[in-house]
């Protein structure tokens, strides 16, 4: 046969087009598209199916060893990537964290220690920087970043991550100089700190006041004067998990105001609210950082969806079990709000929930869909086209959606190693019933068929969109159109 698998008569959508074709693959790669192609060694009949380009979380935390307390996540980078697998995503890109006194390149090297033979689906990593040494800001960073590390996270908040904003500085301009993309963690660090230890005081220590420690004033502030780091050093960055409208506001006036200011949502924002922490120590399951706000937000988070405001959405995956001795009970015990680890379970639900919520009430559009959970994360990340499409010569990296599936969110059903969901109880209409990663079936019918270890590390390329904005005004007059930053800087020089 002239192909390894063939597709057929499924309904393909993109972020730009629907359209009916079947689709051959060989040697992992999308190779042919078209009705009626030849026979392949396997015949998937996708009559009824949606095909969409495999999703691709781009913000997930596998085995991140959590601070001194020494907490363990519950999901490894097996477990992970099944429970991606499972929910339609092919392509994961979590977190390699520098400790702090440590280099970051020690990190680097740790987690992918963490991931050699245990991925069902392809990753990459993002860095996350928690001490900007000068080593580590001319050395390492410029050298991982060459070698396929090309973006990184910076911590506005949590005390054994933060950066002050002398150091955000910093890290930005290497961004800018080596092309990589900052992601930034916006939250006021001090409003937090103090309103929880007046909380604190008050004796509100149950999991509801966590929501109370982190409003949405705290983090509309640190987005705020992220943007304005941004600006300052004019380089593009990504304000992650934005919860509501206070830091939506922030990002709009930045767009109003030609910055290049990028923003990701996550489920929790659009599907859980403040009242979820209610409820006693059980609230635990709910808390994460930013807290997830009321009915209002949502609806804002929905309207900058389908008005294009966000440019992605990810899980913020956060594996901690309930129970037991590690994770929201950690020792077994009831813990102050405050000692309770941030983060909630999602990377085999993302995709069901928007899918179901968003497209079917047809809130976004199907092409929307596609480009906020695959191709947009995987352009923004320097993977496109090889992930984050169906396209010929991109990896055949493929989910099958049953649009009418009717599904009630249950834990059981669930593939992550997490003892709860969030969603526990919520109905849903479609879902994957198929995943390939690289024309090899992962996901089918109901049962995990990916092998771990099946999962590649992908090297990133230096992302188009980290792109600074031409913009110096000292250049107007000699006008240099949107041309990358090294060939403006030669058009000025020329010009001095
Ligand atoms: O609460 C959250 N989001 N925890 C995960 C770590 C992070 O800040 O993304
Ligand atoms: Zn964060
Ligand atoms: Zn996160
Ligand atoms: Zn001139």
């Amino acid at each position: 046969p002239s192909y390894d698998v063939v597709i057929r008569h499924g309904l393909v959508a993109t972020a730009c087009e629907t359209m009916e074709t079947d689709i051959g693959i060989r040697g992992g790669q999308v190779v042919a598209l078209g009705k009626g192609l030849e026979a392949g060694r396997t015949e998937i009949d996708a009559s009824g199916k949606l095909v969409l380009p495999g999703g691709v979380d781009a913000h997930c935390h596998f085995d991140q060893p959590m601070g001194e307390e020494g907490l363990k996540m519950a999901d490894d980078f097996l477990s992970g990537t099944r429970s991606a697998a499972c929910g339609g995503t092919t392509t994961v890109i979590p977190f390699a964290a520098q400790i702090q006194g440590e280099s970051m390149r020690a990190a680097v090297e740790d987690y992918h220690r963490r991931a050699e033979g245990k991925a069902l689906v392809d990753y990459a990593f993002h860095m996350i920087v928690t001490d900007p040494t000068a080593t580590v800001l001319n050395e390492e960073l410029p050298s991982l970043i060459a070698q396929g590390y090309t973006s990184f996270k910076i911590y506005m908040t949590y005390d054994d991550m933060k950066l002050n904003d002398r150091q955000i500085l910093q890290c930005l301009a290497v961004a800018r100089k080596h092309g990589a993309l900052a992601m930034v963690h916006a939250e006021n660090t001090d409003c937090i700190a103090w309103l929880t230890e007046v909380l604190e005081s008050a004796g509100h220590t149950e999991p509801r006041y966590h929501a109370q420690a982190r409003p949405m004033v705290a983090e509309r502030e640190a987005t705020h004067r992220a943007i304005a780091l941004s600006e300052l050093v004019d380089v593009p960055i990504l304000i992650v998990h934005v919860s509501g409208r206070e830091a939506i506001d922030q990002i709009r006036w930045a767009h109003g105001h030609g910055l290049r200011i990028y923003a990701e949502t996550c489920p929790q924002y659009l599907f859980l609210t403040a009242s979820h922490l209610d409820g006693g120590y059980e609230g635990a399951k709910c808390i994460c950082s930013p807290p997830p706000r009321d009915k209002a937000n949502q609806r804002i988070v929905w309207d900058g969806l389908s008005d294009g405001l966000f440019t992605i959405v990810s899980s913020d995956h956060a594996p901690f079990r309930y129970e037991g001795t590690d994770g929201k009970k950690p020792g077994g015990k009831e813990v102050e709000f405050q000692y309770i680890p941030n983060g909630i379970p999602g990377v085999e639900t993302r995709l069901p929930l928007l899918f179901s919520e968003g497209v079917r009430t047809g809130r976004i559009s199907l092409n929307q869909f596609v480009a906020l959970t695959s191709t947009n994360p995987a352009k923004l990340y320097g993977l496109n086209p090889r992930k984050g499409t169906i396209a010929i010569g991109s990896d055949a990296d493929i989910a099958i959606w049953d649009p009418e599936k009717q599904v009630t969110i249950t834990n059981s059903m669930l593939h992550h190693n997490v003892d709860y969901t969030p969603y526990e109880g919520m109905q849903v209409t479609g879902w994957p019933v198929t995943t390939l990663v690289r024309g090899q079936i992962v996901w089918d019918s109901g049962q995990v068929v990916g092998t771990a270890g099946y999962g590649q590390f992908l090297p990133c390329g230096k992302p188009d969109m980290a792109r600074p904005k031409v913009s110096d005004t000292a250049a107007a007059g000699h006008y240099v159109g949107n041309l990358p930053t090294a060939l403006s800087k030669l058009a000025r020089s020329a010009h001095a």
